[in-house]
């Protein structure tokens, strides 16, 4: 006898319920997994429309099954804290987790409890790693070189933690980082080196690269008053960008903010190439990491 619905135990016998955990005791998930049957749980704890739907589509690419998160409608809502959220979903048995949460290094705090593989998809302003993968892969393509490169960082700088990750490696190959932001926004350390631009006339006039950032206004403690058109990448700074050089902006973009539709427009403008290599280096990391290379 199969069960045609299941609504509660009427009816049912003490054999019946036996023979039903004999079914369940044959089910082994976690032996000889092949590549279709891998299932990475894809956590976002933070809005995402790219960094989510890149991974989902690199998890499908690679030949593993994605399992996402109803962050809005989770037990969240319930108290559950996020340590236990990610607890829960490993005890499902996912092979590997890609997480995103707004608390600064919070992958640190995952790690001592995770025993699968993690993936870093955005922890707070502090780092976001798979999109400084994507973004120097797309410097590589575009300009031939990271090495060398002068890259530009214009804006909310401080705050973005796509631009620290974009730190670290890019001082990791070789290129020099420039900085055109309000002091507000500048970010503070002594691990990098950095060159400053008091103008983005001059800061565009030195960079093979220039990489806009979106105003992080969710990341300010306080309401700023500066004028930010002063580090707007418009028409006007078009004119003075080398002419091979690329313009890059992690996206999402703010139109007409701190960036105009001009430049999106512009051909040196890769934003569109950067959302597709971001699913190649995605799809690449994963493959790696499910160890199906
Ligand atoms: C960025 C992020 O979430 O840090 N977006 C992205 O993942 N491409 C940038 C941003 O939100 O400004």
């Amino acid at each position: 006898m199969s069960f045609r619905h299941f609504l509660n135990f009427e009816g049912l016998s003490p054999q019946r319920i036996g023979s039903f955990f004999s079914k369940v005791d044959q089910l082994n998930f976690y032996e000889n997994i092949k590549p279709n049957h891998h299932i990475v749980a894809h956590l976002f704890f933070e809005p995402s429309t790219r960094t989510q739907m890149s991974f989902t589509m690199a998890t499908i690419r690679c030949g593993a099954q994605p399992l996402s998160f109803p962050f809005e409608n989770s037990s969240l809502k319930k108290g559950e804290t996020f340590l236990d959220t990610l607890l829960t979903v490993q005890a499902m048995g996912v092979s590997a987790m890609v997480v995103r949460h707004g608390y600064p290094e919070s992958m640190k705090d995952i790690l001592g409890v995770i025993q699968i593989p993690l993936i870093n998809a955005g922890e707070g302003s502090s780092g976001h790693p798979t999109q400084a993968l994507l973004d120097v892969y797309t410097i590589l393509k575009e300009r031939g070189r990271v090495e060398g490169e002068t890259v530009l960082f214009v804006g909310d700088v401080s705050h973005s933690r796509v631009a620290w990750s974009n730190f670290g490696l890019l001082s990791l190959l070789g290129a020099k980082i420039g900085l055109c932001s309000p002091k507000e926004w500048l970010p503070q350390s002594k691990k990098y080196k950095f060159e400053y631009f008091d103008t983005l006339e001059d800061g565009v006039k030195w960079a093979t690269v220039v990489m806009a950032l979106r105003v992080q206004k969710e990341r300010h403690s306080v309401i700023q008053n500066f004028d930010i058109k002063k580090y707007q990448v418009n028409g006007d700074i078009l004119k003075k960008i080398k002419s091979d050089a690329i313009i890059m902006h992690p996206a999402p973009f703010n139109r007409e903010v701190e960036i105009t539709n001009d430049v999106l427009n512009d051909p040196r403008c890769v934003i569109w190439k950067q959302v597709a290599n971001g699913v190649k280096v995605r799809t690449v990391l994963l493959k790696e990491i499910l160890k199906l290379q």
